[in-house]
């Protein structure tokens, strides 16, 4: 073996020696209610699809119709020949759906904050972000060169220290997740946008999780009235609107800066016709009809009870998305398939994705899932809460 073959293995070692190697599922209908695991049938409670969307008939017959009219592909970048009727249409209903003057679209969500950092921080900024903002927003900061000041998660007071300690910094910004992915608590958002106030520094939101959910589907911002309070807000269409790509909402002039600093829309092809008509299509149905969300949360509130009499510690969840916090990255996978045995299918979430001791199943819940389902979940978790100590 050469030097470089050699080096791959023991890094593939080093992973598994650690219980932290990753590799992917003999999987299928993996965003459906039930999917297929290695031909099994089992409830699916780790798929985004929070309101089942990405199986929803009228978003595969706009993108069905789409694919027909204008083909598989948009070509290019948008700034070339990529754009479209289509594209602008998109952008136009996701700025109204934000109350924003404009917006602009993404192939990902990834890519919405990479160029959005790279528009708006730069390595004259300073950018305050919570410790368990979603790695695009990490990776976004990094690549964009600004310095990034790191506050205790959700951690106010923490917050408020730093932004006196860098009180002089001449340009400062703030970026949060609204609901946060691995833990399925929400950003303090009011407090948030008072102290991004008295410190004169412009608050980023990244909705990925709450779109859909929050605020008649326009997010937790919406819900709680801070529109006015936010300078940015992203999201993306991959989540509960069953889709895929990423946004970002703001003034007019934030987002001509964006499409001419965002390298990550500047450089790369378009998002294609099928999957912008169905961007469309996800956001008017959840326009036409806002009631899963909240329906979804009353049903997570109601689960997070149940796994809490049963002694499961579920952090700081008010959200659709539950963890189950168990500690070691061993002690997640063996619930992973303990909860399997039962038919049922949730993520075993380990380091790096989340810090060290917190290894958790990560379990989303999603607006169709019936009673029978939840009581085989339940089950499931009643049986692991009940197996013997090892
Ligand atoms: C908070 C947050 N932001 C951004 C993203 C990236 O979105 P996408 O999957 O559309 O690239 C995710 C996806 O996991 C996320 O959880």
């Amino acid at each position: 073996m050469d030097d470089f073959t050699t080096w791959i293995r023991s890094e593939l070692d080093r992973l598994e020696a650690a219980g932290l190697r990753r590799t992917i599922p003999d999987m299928d209908r993996g965003a459906d209610r039930y999917l297929l695991l290695g031909g099994r049938r089992v409830l699916n409670l780790a798929s985004n699809n929070y309101l089942g969307l990405a199986g929803h008939p009228a978003l595969a017959a706009a993108a069905a119709a789409a694919a027909r009219e204008l083909g598989t592909g948009s070509g290019a970048s948008r700034l070339v020949t990529g754009t479209s009727a289509l594209h602008a249409t998109l952008d136009q209903r996701v700025a109204e759906f934000k109350g924003q003057d404009a917006a602009l679209t993404f192939t990902s969500g990834f890519a919405a904050n990479l160029a959005l950092f790279a528009a708006f921080a730069g390595r004259d900024a300073l950018v305050f972000s919570d410790r368990l903002n979603h790695a695009s927003i990490l990776d976004g900061i990094l690549l964009s060169g600004a310095r990034q000041v790191r506050y205790r998660h959700n951690d106010l007071d923490h917050l408020s220290r730093l932004m006196e300690q860098h009180r002089d910094h001449p340009r400062k910004l703030l970026a949060t997740d609204t609901v946060f992915s691995m833990d399925g608590d929400v950003a303090d958002l009011a407090g948030l946008a008072e102290l991004c106030g008295q410190h004169h520094v412009p608050l980023i939101v990244d909705e990925a999780h709450a779109t859909g959910v929050f605020g008649s589907g326009r997010g937790l911002v919406h819900e709680l009235g801070l529109e006015r309070q936010v300078a940015l807000h992203m999201g993306t269409f991959s989540k509960a609107l069953g889709s895929l790509g990423g946004y970002v909402a703001a003034s007019r002039d934030a987002i001509d800066l964006l499409l001419n600093k965002g390298r990550s829309f500047v450089f790369s092809t378009a998002l294609p016709p099928t999957v912008v008509a169905a961007n469309l299509a996800a956001l008017d149905l959840v326009a036409a009809d806002p009631s899963a969300g909240p329906r979804l949360l009353a049903m997570a509130g109601t689960f997070r009870a149940r796994l809490a009499e049963m002694g499961f510690n579920t952090g700081g969840s008010s959200t659709q998305i539950v963890p189950v916090l168990l500690g070691s990255a061993q002690a997640a996978l063996h619930a992973r398939d303990a909860l399997l045995a039962h038919g049922v299918y949730a993520a075993a979430i380990r380091p790096p994705t989340v810090p060290q001791g917190t290894a958790r199943l990560r379990i989303s819940l999603r607006a169709d899932l019936t009673h029978e389902d939840l009581d085989l979940a339940l089950t499931a978790f009643r049986a692991l809460s009940t197996e013997p100590e090892q």
